[in-house]
């Protein structure tokens, strides 16, 4: 049977292809209100875009820039269904707790594929943050883990349990680099440093997309969100920022260039404004870097509620001027509110140009292509039974949940607990909590949930009995606290981010068994740890390790996991320090980083993790003292396991530029390295930097490298380490 859109598209497109060979066409075309890239898709989609594009009405047009979320829970609701069968919805997304059922996907799918007119499928997005159905730890967790390897398989995981129900779309991963523990959403990114965001990010996008993102177990990514968002003044939610624009270039902006760089489909706009700039209205942001500098060529989705929001920050006087401000910034897409209609009215005021709906539409149909949409839109096999939750996924679940947990302190080598161990209590707030999966828990159930105890309980050595109380036989009291989910994420912000007091007074009150505690903390933030570090001998910092908690758990506590952890946000020894991070400026008075009542060093820093074994570095040897600019720093270290287990040490690469035309930081992560020792064993670490990843911006924002003396370190944290020095000739634009 000849499909009759098709043969209409075909037609079309061959008489899209004689047109397009004639057009002159430029790089940039300049029309009312934005100024549009040229979109290089390859032949055979663009013919397909243009052919579609061709015969679109301006309402069909408006429907493929709006993203409908169902009212609350209930997934079929009329509004919905008349809106996509008359083709006016580009894309659906439900609230976070829960996503469509596979019949409910395919059967909004069938309405768009087969009722509307035009046949264009809708795309599905969900927020699939660290995983579907199987959770895995919190995104600053997985950061922690400096594996990018482990961080990628998670996404994989992720991607195909979610894709399996019918998620096409995973708003991830957040990159917001975040310097202030009070905003609930530090737990969402990867840390404080650019160079980790970005790191991870590009992981996760791997770990969505693979190298075919159309193949039916994959997702597109998402990077968000776009920019600055981690700036909000005072940690407080979607507060305002102020951020210079080296600070835009040399911080914020860098991991959503990786993620563009990797292949990121899709990128999702901020809350907060950038310098009076709301980001959903942010054109330099979007249109200049993103679109032109970075040569996006996906589409650009606001944050719900976002285009509406334009009226609250105050820059759109109506939702006519919100609509307009927001597409001619180059917001493709407009989440949950359907302001984009408005933009009828904003064509006729001549505030928009067609050419500019066009160019969304254009990427939104790219992505729609991309994703193998038009050739495989519905669901056609349930096999979420084999997939959720499968021996393969949690085992994988339970490995990354194992290597996030960061050891903060190991007094007498309490842990691991010695297998002869009789007996133990796993006491406290989170011995037994289910609510262990973070925010974004997507379709997690508790349920699925291995509590601290149960895995504990079910893993202890033959003969270890494990009791949920302290008794006259406990040898060591594992003590549980933290924070639950409602404490971190969207809008969870804290003043006080200490454990809470009635956790300390629980542990003040085990004091009395004079018993070895191991202090488990379920945290999501980083945590002003200052008022628990004399009441335990040992801090394990498990963040919320999601599904395979307790099994993850007990691995670390029983040793089968030595944790090789380390931190990628400073831990403050008090919420007066924030924000206190690693890679700050010099100033002119170096000595007077602090308080004349407090230190201005965090109480825990970055990179700081320790191990059930010591290493020592040595040998700290650099091939060349002085390069040429566009050379490459060679470095290697001798590290050695000078303890009695084996284990991993992650070992950091940080650099300082001596003089620069602007003042740079005291240290800037440029690299790690993962290595395995056995103990004893002794391994030769080398480090390969090009100096491009040396480049900062000059007063005009191009990259350079400048020339001159730097320092380097290789170092088990950002505090220590072999330092040594090296030199750059001559000037070279890094263009
Ligand atoms: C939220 C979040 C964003 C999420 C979106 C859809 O407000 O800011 O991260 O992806 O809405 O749930």
């Amino acid at each position: 049977m000849i499909n009759l859109k098709n043969l209409q598209y075909q037609l079309w497109g061959l008489l899209i292809i004689a047109l397009y060979a004639c057009e002159p066409h430029s790089d940039e075309k300049d029309i009312v209100g934005a100024s549009l890239v040229s979109l290089n898709y390859d032949q055979e989609i663009s013919v397909k875009i243009d052919s579609i594009l061709s015969i679109m009405t301006l309402e069909e047009k408006l429907g493929q820039l709006s993203q409908l979320n169902n009212a609350g829970d209930k997934h079929i609701d009329s509004t919905t269904v008349n809106a996509v069968r008359k083709g006016e919805v580009g894309s659906l997304l439900i609230n976070r707790r829960s996503f469509y059922s596979i019949e409910e996907r395919n059967f909004y799918q069938k309405l768009a594929v087969e009722e509307s007119r035009l046949g264009i499928p809708i795309i599905f997005g969900h927020d699939v943050i660290h995983g579907f159905r199987t959770i895995f730890p919190t995104s600053l967790a997985q950061s922690s883990t400096w594996s990018p390897d482990l961080v990628e398989k998670g996404a994989e995981i992720a991607a195909r349990e979610a894709s399996a129900q019918g998620v096409d779309w995973a708003f991830a991963p957040m990159v917001d680099v975040a310097r202030d523990p009070r905003w609930g959403r530090i737990a969402e990114g990867y840390g404080e440093d650019p160079y980790l965001n970005a790191v991870f990010g590009a992981a996760v996008v791997r770990g969505f997309q693979g190298k075919d993102v159309s193949a039916p177990d994959r997702v597109a990514a998402c990077m968000k969100h776009y920019v600055g968002y981690g700036a909000a003044v005072g940690g407080r939610g979607k507060q305002f920022t102020d951020i210079s624009k080296r600070t835009l270039h040399e911080v914020y902006l860098p991991p959503f260039k990786a993620g563009i760089e990797q292949g990121a489909l899709t990128v999702m706009t901020a809350f907060n404004d950038i310098n009076g700039t709301p980001a959903t209205a942010y054109t330099y942001g979007i249109r200049e870097v993103l679109k032109k500098d970075y040569g996006f060529q996906g589409f650009v989705v606001s944050d719900w509620d976002a285009v509406k929001h334009l009226l609250w920050h105050g820059i759109a006087a109506d939702t006519t001027d919100a609509a307009q401000l927001a597409l001619n910034a180059g917001v493709d897409m407009e989440m949950k509110t359907i302001f984009y209609k408005k933009l009828k009215e904003a064509l006729a005021e001549g505030t928009v140009a067609i050419e500019t709906i066009d160019d969304a539409v254009k990427r939104i149909l790219y992505v729609k292509y991309k994703l193998g949409l038009f050739k495989r839109p519905y669901i056609e096999k349930d096999n979420t039974r084999e997939l959720f939750l499968s021996d393969t996924h949690r085992k994988e679940a339970r490995k990354m949940a194992a290597a996030s947990m960061v050891l903060l302190q190991n007094n007498n080598d309490v842990l691991p607990v010695p297998s002869g161990t009789q007996s133990i209590a796993v006491v406290g707030a989170f011995a037994q909590e289910r609510d262990v999966m973070g925010w974004w828990k997507s379709t997690g159930k508790f349920k699925d949930v291995i509590t601290a105890f149960d895995g504990i309980k079910s893993n202890a050595a033959e003969g270890m009995e494990v009791t949920d109380k302290v008794t006259a036989n406990t040898a060591y009291i594992i003590a549980c606290v933290g924070e639950p989910s409602r404490f971190f994420g969207e809008s969870r912000n804290r003043a006080d981010i200490t454990v809470p007091a009635e956790q300390v007074d629980f542990l003040k009150s085990l004091q009395k068994y004079k018993k070895p505690i191991v202090l488990v903390v379920f945290n999501g933030r980083p945590l002003d740890l200052s008022n628990v570090t004399d009441l335990t001998q040992a801090i394990l910092l498990a963040w919320h390790p999601g599904t395979e908690t307790g099994n993850a758990l007990a691995d670390v506590l029983f040793g089968q996991h030595n944790p090789y952890a380390k931190l990628t946000a400073s831990f403050p020894r008090s919420v007066a320090q924030v924000p206190v991070y690693y890679s700050r400026r010099n100033s002119g008075n170096p000595n007077g980083n602090k308080y004349i009542d407090l230190s201005g060093e965090p109480l825990f820093p970055f990179g700081f993790g320790l191990s059930y074994t010591t290493f020592e570095y040595s040998s700290l040897k650099i091939e060349q003292a002085k390069m040429p600019v566009n050379g490459e720093l060679k470095l290697s270290v001798i590290i050695t396991n000078t303890g009695s287990k084996e284990g991993y040490e992650v070992a950091q690469l940080y650099v300082r530029d001596l003089v620069g035309s602007t003042t740079r930081p005291i240290k800037e992560l440029k690299g790690f390295q993962k290595v395995l020792l056995a103990p004893g064993e002794s391994k030769k670490v080398n480090f390969v930097l090009p100096t491009r990843e040396l480049a900062v911006f000059n007063a005009d924002f191009e990259p350079v490298i400048e020339p001159g003396k730097f320092y380097v370190w290789v170092a088990p944290n950002v505090t220590g380490g072999l330092k040594g020095e090296f030199e750059i000739a001559g000037n070279f634009n890094a263009q």
